[in-house]
């Protein structure tokens, strides 16, 4: 073998014209789902020790945070509600007064132009802390499908554009899709959190909310983190239960299982970039340890590199900037 090598792969990485042109994956803004906390509170803006840049929002200072997301050109929001009473049902996720449909409701009033996603859960709501109602100390399956189907047509009814359950109760899809059929919301879709890890990425998440579960954990619903094989059967009977979009969370840790669901399902994939996998970029660039700008790219790169078609993050607007 000459010591010259024939083919030289670094041609092609000459300048950043010939990168640009060769490049495989683009990151755009349209990938974008930026989530969003809204809270009772009338203080405008709480800031959330554990997720720097991140924020409990009144209603109104969640609805200048849409409008802003919305000139950056961020397609979609989804929203998580801190309500003012949690009780064992987590009544104020299905109440037309609850704080989603109060928030929604300001939304649709002022902003257009950007689609507005709702989490379907229960742990945000719930003084227990959990994703549906309690049995013997555990979630009971079927008591919590007819709760979510009500939560998701109310959600439906204050004006919402699509609904995204995130509980992995089994049935969830196609109960959320008869309830919504029945109250004449068929043209609403559901984004499912089909392949959903019992995951320690979660933490920061839960401190904004406040809804680590007070006994227990969720590892009876959420998937165990060394599955793979089995996201293929979760993502299945989605599907087969009507789920428009099915997603992946967390993100980083189960770039393989994007993969996976990317290369056998064809509907839109998203994935999750969990506060988790957020807040521990914000904290080492915060330390000066890391670039947050180039990582935090790099890592939603690698999200769509393995699949993914849109990915809710925290970064979103961020990146809606530095893309822009
Ligand atoms: C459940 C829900 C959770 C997240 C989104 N929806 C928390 C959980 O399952 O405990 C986590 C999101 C994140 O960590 O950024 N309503």
């Amino acid at each position: 073998m000459s010591i010259r090598p024939y083919f030289r792969p670094r041609r092609l990485r000459n300048s950043e014209e010939i990168r640009r042109m060769v490049r495989e994956t683009q990151l755009s803004v349209d990938d974008l789902i930026y989530p969003l906390f809204v809270t009772h509170e009338m203080t405008s803006k709480a800031a959330i020790a554990s997720m720097p840049g991140q924020y409990q929002l009144s209603v109104e200072a969640l609805v200048a945070e849409v409008g802003e997301a919305q000139r950056l050109g961020i397609p979609a929001v989804i929203l998580f509600g801190l309500p003012k009473e949690k009780d064992a049902l987590g009544s104020d996720s299905y109440n037309d007064g609850g704080i989603i449909q109060q928030a929604v409701q300001a939304i649709k009033e002022t902003v257009s132009g950007i689609t507005v996603m709702t989490d379907v859960c229960f742990c945000e709501y719930t003084d227990h802390g959990h994703c549906g109602v309690v049995k013997d100390n555990y979630v009971d399956n079927d008591a919590t499908l007819e709760l979510l189907a009500k939560q998701a047509v109310s959600h439906a009814t204050a004006g919402a554009d699509m609904v995204a359950p995130s509980g992995m109760i089994d049935g969830m899809v196609a109960a959320i899709r008869e309830g919504l059929d029945d109250a004449g919301f068929e043209r609403l879709p559901i984004l499912s959190y089909a392949v959903k890890y019992a995951s320690a990425f979660y933490g920061p998440f839960r401190d904004a909310v406040d809804s680590s579960p007070q006994f227990g954990d969720r590892r009876t619903h959420q998937m165990d983190p060394a599955n793979a094989v089995e996201a293929i059967r979760e993502a299945t009977l989605d599907v087969e239960e009507g789920a428009d979009m099915l997603m992946v969370k967390p993100a980083l840790s189960y770039l393989d299982v994007i993969r996976i669901m990317k290369e056998r399902f064809d509907l839109p994939l998203a994935a999750y970039n969990v506060s988790g996998e957020y807040s521990m970029v914000k904290a080492a660039a915060q330390n000066g340890w890391i670039d947050e700008k180039a990582v935090a790219l790099e890592i939603l790169t690698s999200i769509k590199r393995a699949g993914a078609d849109l990915i809710l993050t925290y970064h979103a607007k961020d990146v809606a900037q530095w893309l822009g």
